[in-house]
């Protein structure tokens, strides 16, 4: 039965999105139908179709009680939306419907687990706590009944000491025996963060297995959204990190996204990390989610935003929150790789390609410019000539903006700044990191939404992710060096 909290949400998406031209959305990203977007939730290949649901709140473009938005897909570019999947509209949810994930069951049915979230006295007078326990939710792809006996992971499975307030984000997956797996997030005693396992023969019942993975303090505080897989003979946690500190070029203050790469001991049903990174080196991304394509590739995408910055809201903007481009992964060099997912070729058209141009100083080339293109450029110093200073990329440029990512070989930094992009808030703007080249040689495909810049160094070996809320008549680019060095460009208009 759908609720009336339910019926109210789809009746008020269906009106809502009518105020959004597409025009003011991003072309080949998901966006919100209305309202507001966070995490991704129930990333999956179910029935011919990628679903991916979404935490959502309809009815304004800021965090509310969170329910479920919808969309399916055919190539995880053109996206269609569904009506709201879940809403908080029962006694273990009822202040919120959190992150989780989804799984097909043997009936053909489809399986959600999500984060059930209770306020307890809330409106009582009484001083408020939290309960977040994990619930399910049994449907076709298109409606989904909640399981009577919600929550179905409660909190006092967890080990003595964790919180009850913090119990959160369940990844769920099938094993080979046709049994399921889900991991979640806890706060222990120590405050930080902790991955629990669990089994179940049903996805209904379930146990607790071990403490899978524990943070000890090392990377911010609570983990928050974890996702756990084997990828080329290693196993992989990916988990996003509250309150982090920074650490030189690689980790970020505030919110974001750990890569912890080791082995998993199948009788001590724990995870060793051997191997940690980011995964995005710009200034948005967060709670990615992975599914295993029918194909076999390994998917991944995240909420194209970050917690600290979400003052940079567009003005006037009907919808706030984008999804990420999905991305390949694999791990090379015990490290994870990123590629756009390579059904975004077909949406490539009108190719420009420039070989061997020399750079000194600042240059413009005809028919290189755009906010929807694919555009790949490799430079490297100019031959016989001492390594060039700097090389700079001005895209989304006009008189008045430009978003600029810059590299300088002599200390191997890339910068990312947004600075001039059009916000008028002072928040975080620009972000660096460390990038590998040869000797000044390097390369980066950029990938230009209407209102966002996603850059893959080096076939992916690193990601930088920023959204701009430019206008979109800013489509100007241009090259800049300090020195002397050639470059190659080849790019599409996407769409
Ligand atoms: C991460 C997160 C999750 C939670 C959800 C609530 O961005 O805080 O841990 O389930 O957002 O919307």
């Amino acid at each position: 039965m759908t609720s009336e909290i339910l019926r109210e949400a789809r009746r008020y998406e269906e009106v809502a999105e009518q105020y959004i031209q597409n025009t003011d959305r991003p072309g080949f990203h998901l966006s919100t139908r209305a309202g507001w977007m966070n995490d991704p939730n129930g990333f999956s290949y179910y029935q011919g179709q990628y679903h991916l649901f979404y935490q959502y709140y309809p009815y304004a473009v800021k965090w509310g009680p969170m329910h479920w938005g919808h969309a399916v897909s055919d190539d995880l570019l053109h996206w269609t939306y569904l009506p709201a999947a879940l809403a908080p509209d029962t006694l273990p949810d009822r202040d919120g419907c959190f992150s989780g994930s989804a799984v097909e069951l043997p009936d053909g049915r489809q399986l959600l687990i999500y984060t059930g979230v209770v306020e307890v006295g809330r409106g009582m007078g009484e001083l408020e706590s939290v309960r977040q326990n994990q619930c399910i939710a049994i449907g076709d792809g298109l409606n989904y009944e909640k399981y009577a006996g919600n929550p179905v992971i409660d909190s006092d499975t967890a080990p003595e000491g964790c919180s009850k307030e913090d119990f959160r984000d369940p990844k769920i997956w099938k094993e080979a025996d046709g049994t399921y797996r889900c991991i979640a997030s806890i706060r222990p005693a120590d405050g930080s963060g902790m991955i629990l396992l669990y089994s179940s023969p049903d996805g209904i019942h379930w146990k607790f297995e071990s403490i899978l993975a524990e943070n000890k303090n090392r990377f911010g505080k609570m983990w928050e959204c974890p996702d756990f897989f084997e990828l080329d003979g290693k196993y992989v946690l990916l988990t996003s990190p509250q309150n982090m500190l920074p650490e030189g070029f690689e980790y970020h203050n505030g919110n974001g996204t750990l890569c912890l790469i080791g082995d998993f001991d199948k009788e001590t049903k724990q995870f060793h990390d051997e191997f940690d990174q980011a995964v995005d080196y710009g200034i948005d991304f967060y709670a990615p989610q992975t599914l295993l394509a029918p194909d076999g590739r390994r998917i991944m995408i995240g909420w194209m935003q970050n917690w600290d910055t979400l003052a940079m809201i567009r003005n006037k903007a009907r919808w706030f929150g984008q999804m990420t481009i999905p991305r390949e992964i694999s791990i090379r060099n015990n490290r994870l790789y990123q590629w756009p997912i390579r059904e975004l070729d077909k949406l490539r058209r009108n190719r420009v390609e420039y070989r061997d141009v020399d750079l000194d100083g600042e240059l413009r080339l005809d028919g290189i410019r755009g906010r929807q293109i694919d555009m790949t450029v490799t430079i490297r110093p100019a031959e016989g000539e001492k390594i060039y200073e700097k090389f700079a990329l001005w895209f989304g440029e006009n008189e008045i903006y430009h978003t600029s990512l810059s590299f300088h070989p002599s200390d191997s930094i890339m910068k990312i700044d947004r600075k001039f992009s059009g916000s008028r808030r002072a928040v975080i703007h620009q972000r660096r990191s460390k990038v590998s080249h040869q000797n000044g040689k390097l390369t980066m495909r950029i990938i230009l939404d209407r209102f966002s810049a996603e850059i893959f160094v080096n076939n992916g070996e690193q990601v930088i992710t920023a959204t701009i809320y430019t206008d979109q008549e800013a489509d100007g680019i241009k090259f800049i060096a300090d020195g002397k060095l050639v470059l190659d460009v080849e790019k599409y208009e996407l769409g």
